[in-house]
């Protein structure tokens, strides 16, 4: 361990349960985002603030050396309610940071604090504290507001801390860890008549049960076995009588996969199916399929490197590969843009 965050381990749990009591969400991280900048400049960091609407910069250089590494946290919470008794629970009805990025914060502060006052190196590290990271891709925001023109570096590496992992360990594998989230809407337009005369109308219902039916062999028929890719309908809407066809359907959902090559024959096979359905029955259909994030993609060189760091620090047999999940992370973003790493922190139960 290195002895001297050790030392100020108390110092960074207590900013750690101040951001906890004080949860903001997306976009609106205007106390962290002060409190990270306060604490940067006090430790004699260079701070840009307002990076991507609520994101702060810090940047350390040391010595001649032309190199330099960024190391992201992100800083948002969730819109959840906090049911727990601790006395630094939140104090925000509806807000809770029930993903752990108020730990990610404090940890790149205290990485911040020890590198300003009391590493040796010769280069450049910038510290990149991220907005929005749930749902909102603040980690684009930051890289459409320059973040990498304006510090730019050879490799960008962030963690999140992993529920199930032991305490003490670490996951990491090269290649993908999270998935690519995407988006889609599909709307049957029939044409509605009284359910007793079915024949006067186009039953919009009726082609989107068959729409659903046919997405699902996507998956199971089109793409190749050893590809992972989820397909899953999550919300269907139609009617408001029980007498009454509607005159349209709309089906919502989502796509889960680890390749772009994936994505993009996914659109376009959900695509073909939705308009050959609609009109073999004279439905008339709208599909819009729109990509969150991309996936999360571990460079190789960056990870070994990441890998042999944890193994120094906690021993081979607490550094494990990670079985990639479906869930997303906007931090594919910047391993598209750069080179890096994303790495799990085993959190324990
Ligand atoms: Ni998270």
């Amino acid at each position: 361990m290195i002895a001297d965050i050790e030392g100020s381990a108390a110092e960074f749990v207590a900013i750690r349960r101040d951001l906890h009591a004080h949860p903001e969400l997306c976009f609106a991280e205007e106390r962290t985002a002060s409190r990270v900048a306060t604490l940067l400049e006090g430790w004699g960091i260079a701070v840009t603030r307002g990076v991507g609407r609520t994101g702060v910069v810090g940047v350390i250089r040391r010595g001649q050396g032309s190199r330099a590494i960024a190391l992201r946290a992100d800083m948002d919470a969730l819109p959840l309610q906090e049911h727990t008794h601790f006395a630094h629970a939140s104090r925000h009805a509806g807000r809770m940071h029930a993903c752990g990025h108020d730990g990610h914060t404090a940890m790149l502060l205290a990485a911040a604090r020890h590198l300003a006052l009391h590493a040796t190196f010769d280069g450049t590290v910038v510290l990149i504290f991220q907005p929005a990271e749930e749902g909102g891709t603040g980690a684009l925001a930051m890289m459409e507001d320059g973040l990498f023109d304006r510090f730019p570096v050879e490799a960008v590496f962030a963690a999140h801390n992993w529920p199930g992992l032991p305490v003490g360990s670490f996951a990491v594998s090269p290649g993908p860890m999270m998935a690519s989230c995407n988006e889609f809407t599909i709307v049957v337009h029939g044409k509605g008549a009284h359910a007793a005369m079915p024949d006067q109308g186009i039953d919009a219902i009726q082609v989107a049960f068959q729409i659903g039916t046919a997405l699902q062999t996507i998956v199971s028929r089109n793409v190749k076995p050893t590809e992972a890719v989820v397909l899953s309908i999550t919300q269907v809407h139609a009617g408001d009588a029980l007498n009454v066809l509607p005159d349209s359907c709309e089906l919502r959902g989502t796509v889960r996969c680890f390749s772009i090559e994936a994505r993009d024959f996914v659109e376009t096979r959900m695509r073909q199916v939705v308009q050959a359905i609609g009109a073999a029955h004279g439905a008339r259909c709208e599909f819009r399929f729109k990509c969150n994030c991309p996936p999360t993609t571990n460079h190789p060189a960056e990870t070994a490197f990441v890998q042999r760091v944890l193994r120094e620090l906690v021993g081979k047999d607490h550094v494990r590969p990670f079985e990639p999940t479906m869930s997303a992370e906007d931090f594919s973003f910047m391993l598209q843009a750069k080179a890096g790493c994303y790495f799990m922190i085993g959190n324990g139960d």
